[in-house]
């Protein structure tokens, strides 16, 4: 396989989108750098660091645990064609009651820690003039619903972010693109309230569910040569609402 020599890196590894992200790059060959803050036993048997797998601590609400996890990953190897910014924690309320503390940990989370954490890996790919980087975002980051001023907000900074890094990074052959996905079958969506899941069913063209692996079959595709042209997209996965 074309592939099997190349190295990615995925945060969120453990369990949801990301873990689904993680087997998916290992069943084409990638040697995979799963990225978590306590490593699940799923993932140890799943992705086993005897196939050249590695398993590296990273919180992102600490940019000393983000800069080590950085050092982690290079040192396993210095070439990482591959990173997917999956990690991302929830968060819904109308913003008169949203406390500024919780919007500041929220976006620590979801926007300032993955480009924290793509700074470091974008300079060694910068170095190699070559990489892909994949951006979990949200269509909450592209609708303007009541209560997702914090998770929206963040998204949509990760989101904007995706476009400015592919204008500033398309020069030394880094290609940068998100994801948007609407509502996936993860932990995640197991906590929103069923009114808000309802309404967001309501508006979409399509029935059924989107599931983790439907997830990583565009992250597939946006890391394989049929992607080569495309960057600085931002690209739904949304079961098609139109707004
Ligand atoms: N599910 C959805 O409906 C949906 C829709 C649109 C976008 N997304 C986005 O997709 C991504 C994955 O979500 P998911 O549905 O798979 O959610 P999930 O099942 O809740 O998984 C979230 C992952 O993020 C990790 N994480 C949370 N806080 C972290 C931190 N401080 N440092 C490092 N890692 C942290 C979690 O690690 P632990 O295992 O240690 O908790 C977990 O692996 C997120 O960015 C989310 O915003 C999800």
């Amino acid at each position: 396989m074309s592939e099997s020599k190349a190295f990615a890196v995925v945060t969120g590894a453990n369990r949801g989108i990301g873990l689904a992200i993680c087997q998916r790059l290992a069943t084409q060959g990638y040697r995979v750098a799963t990225c978590v803050r306590v490593p699940s036993r799923d993932l140890q048997t799943l992705l086993p660091e005897a196939d050249g797998h590695a398993i590296v601590t990273l919180d992102l609400r600490d940019d000393a645990a983000i800069a080590e996890a950085a050092r982690a990953v290079l040192k396993w190897s210095k070439q990482i064609d591959v990173l997917v910014n999956c990690a991302g924690v929830a968060s819904g309320g109308l913003f008169a009651m949203t406390r500024m503390d919780h919007m500041r940990d929220i976006f620590q989370v979801n926007t300032f820690g993955p480009l924290l954490f793509t700074q470091y890996i974008a300079r060694a790919m910068t170095r190699a003039k070559a990489g892909s980087i994949i951006n979990i975002g949200s269509t909450a980051g592209l609708l303007a619903d009541a209560g997702t001023m914090a998770y929206g907000g963040s998204k949509a900074a990760l989101m904007h972010a995706t476009r400015v890094l592919a204008t500033e990074l398309g020069a030394s052959g880094i290609r940068v693109n998100a994801i948007a996905p609407a509502v996936v079958e993860t932990d995640m969506a197991a906590q929103m309230d069923e009114a808000s899941r309802a309404a967001l069913d309501a508006r979409s063209a399509l029935p059924g569910m989107i599931a983790p692996g439907d997830v990583a079959a565009l992250v597939s595709y946006l890391v394989s040569p049929e992607s080569a042209q495309m960057t600085g997209q931002v690209l739904r996965l949304d079961r098609g609402m139109p707004f």
